[in-house]
């Protein structure tokens, strides 16, 4: 067996840092493409092992899950922000978590709030006038934050505040994009941006103490077991009953506002996007919305009907994962695709390598739905397709995610069609998540027009 993967020989110190910092994306695609299933290059000092293959991504995520755990992040700039919130937290921290939070997420839970989902939607494009036109990402970063702050802290927040969350997310964002030199240098080595990023943190504490606070009055009672099943008052009682602390409950509440809006309001501007470019996909999906709802507001038992919809947007999920990486380093040394992976190793499991390769998808670059049909799905492996990542360790919103990229979608699917004014190809910008760089400004039609 071979120790060492194949890849590209770095640059002294950076490795291959500046090579990825450049364009991640393409570097990532070269990498697949030349090496398959693993290769390794350096991100500065970290030797990094990038694995393709879907029977080893699976092995990692699912059945080998306890063989790995997430790069550590505790006191550096992601640790700073989320702490120990399910993201990031690990071992009994996470399970107790991860425990606590999952009836919040529950289907049933879900399926019956999907009216307020749908009512914010509705709020949304109620304010639109035909002709005008509008920042799909700005309006639906603003419109999934608007459902996470109601579902998960059962909280509205007045419009000024919801701008300043808003505006804390260029600057966090930021903080996240490959810099080589970042990769070089250690954490606490003072870099441009540190204190835009610091103020930001600040001011989102700030938001989430009023939303504590205004909640505690109202749900702290422990008694109150029977109280309402948001995440924050689950973890408002669990607190009451001694069992969360002040700083844990501000970093899930962290991890929640941040995690909980951003990827989907990603998934739901990146399906507008296609939609707008791909005329035969959009007739279909206003065919399926206009039969099904047949005038009404879209409600859980139109979801459960929906089918092309669903399709729609798994296929833009494929083709631009919000989330285009995971990262894992293994406990030990390791046996992967034939290759030792050392403990010192970083995992790199690219959801765009393997979303985009030639070796599961025909025809890959094109946007074609109707690949998520059951008959087209039979020969693909389970793990050539991972936008909610897999395992203990999967998105704990996927369902929530998927409920409420559809309902908003066929809340503005059924009034109004959006054009896309921006430039293409979309330049893609790599931070936590895969945003586009250029303004997504779309016109506003009036279906009927
Ligand atoms: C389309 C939308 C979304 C995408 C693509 C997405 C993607 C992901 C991925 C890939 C992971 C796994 C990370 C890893 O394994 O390292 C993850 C985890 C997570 N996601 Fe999502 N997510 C989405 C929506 C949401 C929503 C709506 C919420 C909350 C309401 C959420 C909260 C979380 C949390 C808390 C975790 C950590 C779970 C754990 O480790 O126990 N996500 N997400």
């Amino acid at each position: 067996m071979a120790d060492t993967p194949p890849g590209p020989t770095g640059e002294p110190v950076l490795g291959s840092g500046r090579r990825y910092a450049d364009d991640p994306f393409a570097f990532i695609a070269a990498l697949e493409e030349s090496y398959g299933d693993i290769s390794r290059f350096e991100m500065g000092p970290i030797p990094t092992y990038m694995v393709t293959d879907p029977d080893a991504i699976e092995r990692i995520l699912v059945s080998d899950a306890d063989g790995f755990r997430k790069p550590a992040f505790q006191g550096d700039a992601l640790g700073e922000l989320l702490g120990e919130g399910l993201l990031l937290s690990e071992g009994k921290t996470w399970k107790r978590q991860r425990d606590l939070a999952q009836p919040a997420f529950s289907m049933r839970r879900l399926l019956g709030l999907s009216d307020r989902i749908t009512d914010h939607a509705t709020a949304m494009t109620d304010g639109w006038g035909a002709g005008e036109t509008i920042d799909v990402e700005t309006e639906m970063a603003r419109v999934t934050l608007r459902v996470i702050l109601d579902l998960m802290m059962g909280v509205e927040l007045p419009e000024d505040r919801i701008d300043t969350v808003q505006s804390q997310l260029e600057p966090l964002g930021r903080r996240f994009e490959p810099d080589p030199l970042r990769y070089a240098i250690p954490d606490w080595v003072p870099m441009p941006g540190d204190a835009e990023y610091e103020a930001a943190i600040g001011t989102l504490d700030d938001v989430l103490d009023e939303i504590i606070e205004r909640r505690r009055g109202t749900d702290g009672d422990p008694s109150a077991d029977d109280g309402p099943m948001d995440f924050l008052s689950v973890l408002l009682r669990a607190q009451g009953r001694g069992e969360q602390s002040a700083q844990q409950l501000r970093d899930e509440m962290m991890t929640m506002l941040l995690a909980g809006h951003d990827t989907t309001a990603l998934t739901l501007t990146y399906t507008l996007f296609l939609l707008s470019e791909h005329t035969e996909v959009r007739e279909r999906v206003e065919r399926e919305v206009d039969e099904q709802l047949d005038g009404s507001e879209p409600t859980a038992a139109d979801v459960r009907e929906f089918e092309y919809l669903e399709w729609v947007i798994n296929e833009a999920m494929r083709l631009y994962p919000p989330v285009f990486a995971l990262f894992r380093t293994p406990e030990e040394p390791v046996e992967l695709c034939g290759y030792t992976v050392p403990e010192d190793g970083s995992v790199m499991l690219p959801q765009w390598g393997v979303h985009r390769s030639a070796r599961y998808w025909d025809d890959p670059e094109a946007f074609d739905p109707e690949r998520f049909s059951p008959d087209r799905q039979e020969d693909r492996p389970r793990f050539a397709f991972f936008p909610f990542g897999g395992g203990p360790r999967h998105c704990i919103g996927k369902h929530l995610a998927m409920l409420e990229a559809q309902l908003i979608l066929a809340t503005m699917i059924s009034e109004y069609r959006l054009e896309f004014e921006g430039e293409t190809p979309l330049d893609l910008s790599p931070s936590l998540t895969m945003h586009p760089r250029q303004e997504m400004t779309m016109r506003v039609r009036n279906r009927t027009e």
